[in-house]
This record gives structure tokens, sequence and C-alpha cells, in this order.
């Protein structure tokens, strides 16, 4: 029995990260990791290794790290598997990917070597301007999702992990709305033993990691798990789910920027993003199919901020455009513009530019970090479900489905924190702060 908060389990032995996909932003991490573990690099925007957590009232000075607060998988803990319809190792995709300098990759590219991907169940009617030899081959989509359960369960007893989870880091699949096989989980099932074109290779994926008692997070913004189908699955097997899509580069600074301006009460007019990106992300995004997905879960965010519908002198009629182009000069080195034209008092009109000029897989790969590790804790206190506490992580947050998502990126760092805060049973911070002038 504990005296306060929820039990959760100890992180006894390995934690296995199962990785589907495995290009720039799963080798990022795992070069990351193995150079952290080295002493070659520090974690740098990871929450769940470098945040701190306040508990109890400003005087009482206490702060600690959020590692010593919640029982989380230790960087050493951790294993890795993936896979790809590429054979590349981890170390020949690193180099491929071009995130990371060749010297850097050198000094971890034992590490990287020995990550050999899996074969993957792929289609080219979900991700259509690539494709490669490392494919399997099953009766139907049900066969395939059994071969799935295969390889994590072989995966397990060959690296020894006590406990895994997944994290999606594959190609983005094409936009599509969910049909009557979505709906349960018996028409989804149904719907994989007769092959439905409707059933996503990312949802084999899921459906087959929640059959093998794996949480799941979704790293791209496919349907793959926002389906009654796999929510109920999730539920019913105990089993913790999060997605979807990471917040890194241009989103991120939208979900900044955005709360300021509501904040302030300024109004906006038009809010233009458009990028160029070069690396495969960049290439599968090209397609229009695919990028509608992305178009989808980047522009919710701004509707759910601004609540035009309650604020309707100041957003309802704004202009919100996003664009992805395809530029392989820039490799991994996305640049991003927006221009926000927004009005004060009186109405008069004023813009803010904003340049980022980031690197995608340099930002994703703390997420996914993050990701794994807080999965496996939620797990482990039998949080089952969607895990709206990560919402965080996310451009297009997952939620009950009388809610609507939480999109501001403070409001979302709160609602973590007060999470971990909960799970340990301290007091939950609302800054209120009278009690300080009794
Ligand atoms: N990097 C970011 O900042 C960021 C942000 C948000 C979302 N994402 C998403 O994360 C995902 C990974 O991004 P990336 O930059 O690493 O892309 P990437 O193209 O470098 O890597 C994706 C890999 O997935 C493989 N793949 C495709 N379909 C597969 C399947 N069905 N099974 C197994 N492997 C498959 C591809 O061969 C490729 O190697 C993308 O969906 C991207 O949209 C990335």
């Amino acid at each position: 029995m504990i005296e306060k908060g929820v039990e959760i389990q100890k992180p006894v032995g390995k934690l296995g990260v199962l990785l589907p996909g495995l290009g720039a932003v799963s080798t990022t991490f795992i070069a990351g990791i193995n150079a952290i573990r080295k002493g070659i690099a520090k974690p740098i925007g990871s929450i769940s290794e470098m945040g701190h957590v306040r508990l109890g009232k400003r005087t009482e000075n206490r702060v600690i790290p959020i590692k010593d607060f919640v029982p989380l998988a230790k960087l050493e803990n951790l294993e890795f598997g993936s896979w790809d319809i590429f054979e590349d190792n981890g170390y020949q995709s690193a180099l491929k990917a071009g995130v990371l300098p060749e010297d850097l990759l050198n000094q971890v590219k034992d590490e990287l070597e020995s990550v050999k991907p899996m074969k993957a169940v792929f289609s080219n009617d979900y991700v259509k301007l690539i494709d490669g030899p490392n494919k399997k081959k099953g009766e139907n989509k049900f066969d395939l999702a059994q071969q799935l359960i295969e390889d994590i369960e072989n995966f397990k007893k060959e690296k020894g992990v006590e406990r895994m989870v997944m994290v999606w880091c594959a190609s983005t699949e094409v936009y599509r709305e969910p049909t009557h096989v979505h709906q349960s989980l018996e028409s989804f099932e149904k719907g994989l033993k007769e092959n439905s074109p409707d059933i996503a290779p990312s949802q084999i994926y899921a459906y087959a990691s929640i059959s093998a008692g794996v949480p799941i997070a979704n790293g791209a913004p496919n349907l793959t798990l926002d389906i009654p189908a796999m929510i109920d699955y999730a539920n019913e097997k105990n089993i913790a789910i999060a997605g979807k899509d990471y917040k890194t580069g241009q989103t991120f600074m939208k979900t900044v920027l955005a709360p300021g301006i509501k904040a302030k009460l300024l109004g906006c007019r038009g809010w233009f993003s458009t990028n160029i990106l070069g690396n495969r992300d960049g290439e599968v995004l090209d397609d229009p199919a695919s990028f509608k997905s992305k178009e989808v879960s980047k522009t919710e965010v701004l509707d759910q901020i601004f609540q035009s519908d309650r604020y309707p002198d100041l957003y309802s009629d704004i202009f919100h455009k996003v664009r992805i182009n395809y530029y392989p000069p820039r490799g991994d080195s996305k640049e991003g513009w927006d221009n926000i034209d927004i009005f004060g008092w009186m109405g008069m009109p004023m813009q803010i530019k904003v340049n980022f000029l980031c690197r995608d897989s340099i930002l994703a790969a703390p997420l996914v970090l993050d990701l794994a590790r807080f999965l496996d804790l939620a797990q482990r206190a039998g949080m089952k479900g969607i895990q709206e506490w990560l919402s965080f992580y996310f451009k297009a947050p997952m939620c009950a489905p009388e809610l609507y998502p939480e999109n501001d990126i403070f409001i979302q760092l709160m609602k973590l924190k007060n999470t971990l805060r909960h799970l340990r049973g301290e007091e939950l911070i609302t800054h209120l702060g009278l009690e300080y002038y009794d």
C-alpha cells in the first residue's frame, strides 16, 4: 500500500522502445541516447531528463528533477527495435538522413549498426512516393498483424526486456476519414481478415502493439489511433495510447505565439505559414494526400487557441494557410516562415514575421525519449486509454470525444506537471498565490 498518490510499479529491468520507421527521427533519437550514455552529449530538449517540477509552496523551495520525482526507465536501460521498408541499419540510415555529422555518428557507430530493421508492413496505397524491399508478405492484414506480434515477442526474448513501448516514427500516411470498419473492435478485426482497404499499415502496427500489451504513441498525423476501434481496444486491454503528430517546428512556435496574442486580446486576420525541407519526410509530404494529413493536424491548432466563437470581433475572419515545400538541397534543415497579420486598438493593423531555421529531427528526438518514458510510466501507473496529459508533445492532441483538445503549450506543460504531482500525491499547483498574503 502507498500512503499517497497512485501506486506505480517500479521500472525494473530494461525497456524496449519499438520504432516503426528507422529514418531521420528514429536514428537521431537512438544516436543521441547512445551519445548521452557515453557522455558525448546532453539530453537537450528532454523534459524527462532535464525538466524540474516545483512541489508545494514557493516558500518551501522544493524544486526537483522530474527524473527523481517519478520512477522512469533509466537511459542505460533502453533497448531499441525497429521496422523499415529499407534494409539499412541504424548507422547507414542515419548517414543518409544527414541530420548529424559523420564524425559524431562514428562515435556511436556500433550501437547504431546493431539496430537492424525488421520487415515492415507497408502499402503504397498509404505512402505513395517511396518504396523499398524490406516488407512482409501475408495472407491478409490479420496475418500481417500476427507477424508483427511475433516480432514484438521475439524482440522481447532476444533483448531480455521487461516492458516495451511503441513510438510511430514512420512516414506520414495519406489522409483518411474513419469508415464503418473503424467503428468497433469487431468490425476492425473482420476488416483485417477481409483485407479492408480502409485499414492503414499504421493501424496494423497499432493493433499488434495493443494486442501484445505494448503502449503506443503516434508521432505522425495519420488516423492510426483516432478511431473508436483502437481506443476501445486500448481501454479493454488496459493499454496507454497517445497522439498525434510531434509538435516540433512551426506548430511549436504557433502554440507559443498564439496564446500570447490571445492573452493580450489582440485580433488576428491572417496567419500564413510556409516551409522548405528536403528530407525523406519532405519527399513523402510532397504527395498531396499525405500532405493533407499534415495540413489538418497543423491548422486545427489556431481554431482551438483563438476560440473565434467566443471572440468573434478578434478571430472570426482569420485566414490560416499552411504550406510545406519539398526542397532537397535543405535536407533535414528546415526553414519556416510565418507572416501573422494582427490588429489592435481601433483595429489598427500590425505584423509579426517569424523565420525559424530549425532542424526537424533535432527537435523531434527528445520528444521520442519523453514519450517512450512517460508512456511506460503511465502503463506502470495503471493509466489506460488516451493519455491527454501528454498533449504537450503533439500538434493534434488526442482527447476524449466530448472534449476539445488543449493546444496552448503553457497549459499543456502545466497539465503534464500536475499529472506527475497527482501521481505522486503532491498538491496541484494552481498559481493562485493569495495564501502568501494572508
Ligand atoms: N521531425 C519532425 O519534426 C516531425 C514532426 C512531426 C511529425 N513527424 C513525423 O515523424 C515521422 C518520421 O519523420 P522522419 O523525418 O524520421 O521521416 P523519414 O522519412 O526520415 O523516416 C521515416 C521512415 O519510415 C519508413 N517507413 C515508411 N512507412 C513505413 C512502414 N509502414 N513501416 C515501417 N517503416 C516505414 C521509411 O522508409 C523511412 O525510413 C513522419 O511521419 C513525420 O511526418 C516528424
